[in-house]
């Protein structure tokens, strides 16, 4: 280790050389480059598990404000990207699961095209950390899976998405034209009513759910995460790649 006191003018007192010492020894062992382990999506959970937006298994607890930006590249190269907050509703040691409302953008999202996403926990404020996640990755639908929708989906977007598709159909339209007008609010909402009826009656199936809605899982090959706060000398960057089905080494990254 190199003496910090070696690049100090004699006129440095020793009590001055000690403190700068000191420092020295403290600072590095703040920035140690440990690895903060060899799975990104585990610290993930691990951390959403922290701050109570998912159990133990990384199911999303109720009405907890727990999501991301998702993007995928546009249909030509002049389109802009799509990008969209989704809610998480579950991290496994394979991916983010999270539903997707059937249409154009459901489409593009599983069409082997590959997807960014974007989370962020904390506040950025003093005595504070900000948690950044960047993850690459590709989609695919959950199939087989014994996930039981109706009690992890908010009730409120379960009964939204049902008559959303409810009223498409009404006026001769499909679950993908997306962006469709609302031509009558008070019809909506009529059918908001009924659609939460049947919901609380236990009278909507799963199959109806499905006609509406996708379970996506977001399969990483590269994930990121940038810790610090507005206080810290140095933010930390660390970057875990995928070889196979393997998370290599993770590498400390500088932060910009
Ligand atoms: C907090 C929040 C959470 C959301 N979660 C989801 C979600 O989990 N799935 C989804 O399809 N849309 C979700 N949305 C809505 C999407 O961002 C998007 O606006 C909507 O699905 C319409 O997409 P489209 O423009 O492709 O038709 C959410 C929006 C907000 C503000």
């Amino acid at each position: 280790m190199m003496n910090p006191s070696m690049f100090l003018p004699p006129c440095v007192s020793r009590t001055h050389t000690l403190t700068l010492r000191l420092a020295f020894i403290l600072s590095s062992r703040t920035f140690a480059t440990k690895s903060p382990g060899p799975d990104p999506l585990e610290l993930l959970k691990a951390s959403s598990e922290k701050r109570g937006f998912c159990d133990a298994d990384g199911i999303r607890k109720m009405d907890v404000h727990w999501t991301f930006g998702i993007s995928t590249s546009g249909s030509s190269l002049e389109a802009p990207p799509s990008l969209r907050t989704i809610d998480f509703q579950r991290i496994t040691p394979s991916g983010v699961d999270f539903i997707r409302k059937r249409g154009r953008g459901l489409s593009n999202l599983t069409s082997n095209k590959s997807s960014s996403i974007l989370c962020t926990f904390g506040k950025y404020r003093t005595g504070e950390k900000v948690e950044q996640w960047v993850a690459e990755g590709n989609c695919e639908q959950v199939v087989g899976e014994d996930i039981d929708l109706f009690k992890i989906i908010p009730e409120r977007s379960i009964v939204e998405l049902v008559a959303s598709r409810l009223v498409k159909e009404e006026g001769g339209l499909m679950i993908e034209d997306d962006h469709s007008l609302m031509d009558a609010v008070s019809h909506y909402l009529e059918v908001v009513q009924d659609t939460r009826n049947r919901l609380e009656s236990g009278e909507l199936t799963k199959d109806e759910l499905n006609k509406c809605m996708m379970l996506v899982k977001f399969v990483p090959y590269r994930m990121e995460r940038y810790i610090g706060g507005s206080d810290q000398a140095m933010w930390e960057r660390w970057e875990w790649q995928k070889e196979g089905q393997t998370w290599k080494e993770p590498k400390r990254l500088l932060p910009y």
